[in-house]
């Protein structure tokens, strides 16, 4: 529960951790920001860390490690087969979801890779409530096709609806049905959902979707990466949680789900991924792509320092102090925009905060990248490096049309137990000042567009010189300030 402060006015989220370890951070001038941004082709993946003051690309691999997941990395063993390490691993994720059956891999996508390898051929459909970028190109690199059941509610970027992560259950019925269970590849459940808010997905839904599978004998897949995050948001928004272990939460999932998938640089605090089931007949059908993509059974391609972390941060993952830390912190700088009148995705979910950088610059067309040039337009603000989640991290269409984003969001992750709230702070108010110039925002068009995942390496220039105005403006309102 959070600790409650004496004067409402003071009550702020209370990390229940102190940083024993410190990184040295830069912050560059304005005038020095606009040329990093430039040369790094408007695209915050292309920034050098060092050029960044606050890291808020991502929420992957980048969460603080706890002084037991470091100590845990000198008792590694890393021989090749019947490592000890492997066992801890296992252990962890019996204790934590319940299942004995495990498979390694070096990150979530590479999990990704594998269930698309064994269960997508040509023509087939994987139902989901919502894409996620790498996801998909796995999927469609092999013939299939990708169907999004999100709930309505899951696109409106503001309301009050606890669970706008949710599958429509009516819509999956149907479209098992349209499409006959045979076509259907598998049915995934991304909880939360990375690309529209880090909206969360609640247990009752998640069950119903399972009990659909079941009932009409379609896999169910749960992508479990931000599923610290959820189970948070099941814990403090729904009833049926609220006095729940959170053991019991994984465990419940884990029976329900046929096939259960993460990124551990999420979920854990470390790195790598695992692939794990309670039926050994999926794990049985994936294993043989193991030892071809990954490594061997033990390690999956990841180092094994890296899995007695990981396995260490299984554990931490049922403890609701360290849960709520990040949810609390994105709950805390998404009221403050609110409160500033900044369009944010609302309510707040994992991952990071969500600006709804459509609203910034309601008159720019999709094609001039709206979400981007909010992204570009921050870093020059403020030195804070998001990451743009809208229509430049779509693919083209076959056909080479853009598809629009439903939604062109500004992602601010919050990596989990490393930033102090001061620096959250620091970064509403840039967000308040750069939504007070939003009419020098301009748009951004493509230098260099590659054909796959463009949004990791494209290369893009500002249109008619917007962003030398905005650093002018920075000056002025600023002084010389950094
Ligand atoms: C929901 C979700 N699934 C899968 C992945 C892919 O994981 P990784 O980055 O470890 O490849 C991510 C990464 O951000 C994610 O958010």
């Amino acid at each position: 529960m959070p600790v409650k402060f004496y004067q409402e006015a003071n009550q702020v989220p209370l990390e229940m951790h102190k940083v024993r370890m410190v990184q040295k951070l830069a912050l560059l001038p304005v005038e020095e920001r606009i040329k990093r941004i430039q040369e790094a082709g408007n695209n915050t993946f292309l920034l050098q860390n060092k050029d960044v003051y606050l890291d808020m690309l991502t929420d992957s691999g980048v969460n603080a490690m706890s002084d037991l997941q470091f100590a845990a990395t000198f008792q590694a063993d890393d021989s090749y087969a019947g490592s000890a390490t492997f066992l801890r691993v296992k252990q962890a994720i019996k204790e934590v979801f319940g299942t004995e059956n495990v498979l390694p891999v070096h990150q979530g996508r590479a999990a990704e890779n594998i269930l698309a390898e064994t269960f997508v051929t040509e023509g087939k459909v994987a139902l989901m409530n919502f894409h996620f970028t790498t996801t998909k190109a796995h999927i469609t690199r092999l013939g299939g096709s990708v169907e999004e059941l999100i709930c309505p509610e899951g696109l409106i970027p503001q309301s009050d609806n606890p669970f706008k992560g949710n599958i429509d259950l009516q819509r999956l019925r149907a479209r098992i049905d349209e499409l006959t269970p045979e076509k259907v590849a598998f049915v995934r459940v991304e909880s939360g959902t990375n690309l529209i808010g880090g909206q969360p997905v609640s247990l009752e839904n998640m069950l119903a979707v399972t009990d659909v599978c079941h009932e009409k004998g379609v896999i169910s897949i749960l992508d479990a990466s931000l599923l610290q995050d959820n189970i948070y948001f099941m814990k403090t928004r729904e009833a049926r949680c609220k006095y729940m272990d959170i053991r019991d939460i994984y465990h419940l999932l884990a029976d329900h789900f046929d096939i259960i998938y993460f990124s551990a640089r999420k979920l854990g605090f470390a790195k790598g991924g695992i692939i794990t089931s309670q039926d050994p007949k999926y794990t049985r059908q994936m294993m043989t792509f193991i030892p071809l993509y990954e490594g061997f059974l033990t390690y999956g391609g990841i180092d094994v320092r890296t899995m007695e972390a990981m396995a260490q941060g299984l554990y931490e993952s049922l403890d609701m102090e360290y849960l709520s830390q990040a949810p609390e912190f994105i709950d805390y700088l998404c009221k403050e925009l609110d409160s500033y009148g900044v369009p944010v995705i609302l309510p707040a979910g994992g991952l990071g905060c969500h600006l709804n950088a459509g609203a910034f610059v309601p008159d720019m067309p999709h094609d001039k990248y709206p979400a981007g040039a909010v992204a570009a337009a921050l870093y020059i603000a403020g030195g804070i490096r998001g990451m743009e989640r809208g229509t430049l991290s779509e693919q083209r269409e076959p056909d080479g049309t853009e598809r629009f984003a439903e939604l062109e969001l500004l992602r601010l992750a919050v990596p989990r137990r490393v930033f102090t709230l001061s620096q959250i702070k620091y970064v509403a108010d840039r967000v308040k000042w750069l939504w007070d110039n939003r009419k020098l925002i301009g748009g951004l068009q493509w230098v260099e567009e590659p054909s796959v995942l463009r949004f990791f390496f494209g290369r893009l220039k500002e249109i008619n010189f917007w962003q030398e105005r905005l650093a002018e403006k920075f000056r002025k309102d600023f002084g010389d300030s950094l």
